[in-house]
């Protein structure tokens, strides 16, 4: 019989089989799958687990330390911080190009994950969080941008001097599946039904150059636009909503002032699959609350717009 605590019993098993005394190490994004690895590891093996999360500096308000206090201090899962956001904001400056950033993006990960697993010792064994559908859009030779980043993300290539195997328990698994093992495993519910968010994170929405200063601002932005739709209960209600920084400058007035400002986009759509969508009909009150909020709690911006394009042809992501 399937169920979630059948499965999980099941792949605590077969990793204790498989990695035995070794130490494991796992890239942890904070992203359901690799967080559901993580507790999952964790609960196999204990200590033998240590976990690199990476801030590129291209993440959502707090999450570095919403992961750290989440895995390192209420689970007392091993985690190592790399702060790299002064390397990735360097390599990525002057560089506007979406495929190009996303290159770099990826590979300054891999770079960064290598010195960390470098520097500690002996560690056999690589865990990793694909799921069944990266599975199969491997084998089809699909290369969709989901495959891609995880590739990059879960570190495809290994460092050639590190002789490690992977274990990937989530391997035969559903997002579905992949969801409610982690709820069986004690993650709370708002993590295991996060949005998903893009491998190169904000650097595919802020648009061209990226620069800590628009970071920063559409840090901020984001944050009050989904503290908003939780509040609404309209959360949930969409597949995946943020917002995209324009480097684009617009005229307003606040006061007697006259501000000449960045613009931010919000979009929020409804989708099964991801791969067509609708952009979701959120209530102009809601709609309205948040573009006052962005534009009067952040300076520097000025505008505040709504994506009404659909999928196709427009995609979710602005780049
Ligand atoms: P698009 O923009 O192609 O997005 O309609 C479909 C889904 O894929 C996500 N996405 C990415 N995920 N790395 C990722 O890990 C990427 O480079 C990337 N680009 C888009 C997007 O957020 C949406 O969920």
């Amino acid at each position: 019989l399937w169920t979630p605590a059948n499965i999980v019993e099941d792949a605590i098993a077969r990793v204790r089989a498989t990695v035995g005394d070794d130490k494991v190490l796992l890239g942890l994004s904070g992203g359901v799958d690799s967080s559901v690895v993580a507790a999952l590891l964790h609960r196999a093996i204990g200590e033998q687990l240590t976990c690199v999360f990476v801030d590129n500096g291209l993440l959502r308000l707090h999450e570095g330390d919403q992961v750290m206090e989440m895995f390192a201090r209420n689970m007392g899962v091993k985690v190592i911080r790399v702060d790299a956001e002064d390397l990735f904001l360097d390599k990525l400056a002057g560089v506007a190009d979406p495929e190009q950033k996303r290159k770099i993006i990826g590979n300054t990960f891999i770079e960064v994950f290598d010195t960390e697993a470098t520097r500690l010792r002996d560690v056999n064994w690589l865990a990793q969080g694909t799921i069944y559908p990266d599975v199969i859009e491997s084998a089809g030779g699909k290369t969709g941008k989901a495959h891609v980043i995880k590739s990059h993300h879960n570190v495809g290539g290994l460092p050639e001097d590190m002789a490690m195997s992977l274990v990937e328990p989530l391997r035969e698994l559903f997002k579905d599946e992949v969801r409610r093992i982690g709820l069986e495993l004690g993650l709370p519910y708002d993590m295991v039904y996060r949005h998903p968010f893009p491998g190169p994170g904000l650097g595919v929405r802020i648009l061209g150059e990226v620069k800590r200063e628009y970071a920063e601002l559409l840090r901020r932005a984001d944050a009050i636009f989904i503290e908003e739709l939780h509040r609404e209960d309209w959360y949930h209600k969409t597949s995946q909503a943020f917002a995209v920084f324009l480097p684009v400058r617009s005229v307003g007035v606040v006061g007697d002032g006259r501000r000449y400002e960045w613009v931010i986009a919000l979009r929020a759509v409804e989708t099964i699959d991801f791969m067509t969508a609708r952009w979701a009909h959120l209530p102009y009150e809601l709609l309205e609350r948040v573009s006052n909020r962005i534009i009067n709690e952040i300076s520097g911006v000025s505008r505040v717009t709504y994506d009404v394009s659909s999928k196709p042809p427009a995609t979710i992501e602005w780049e």
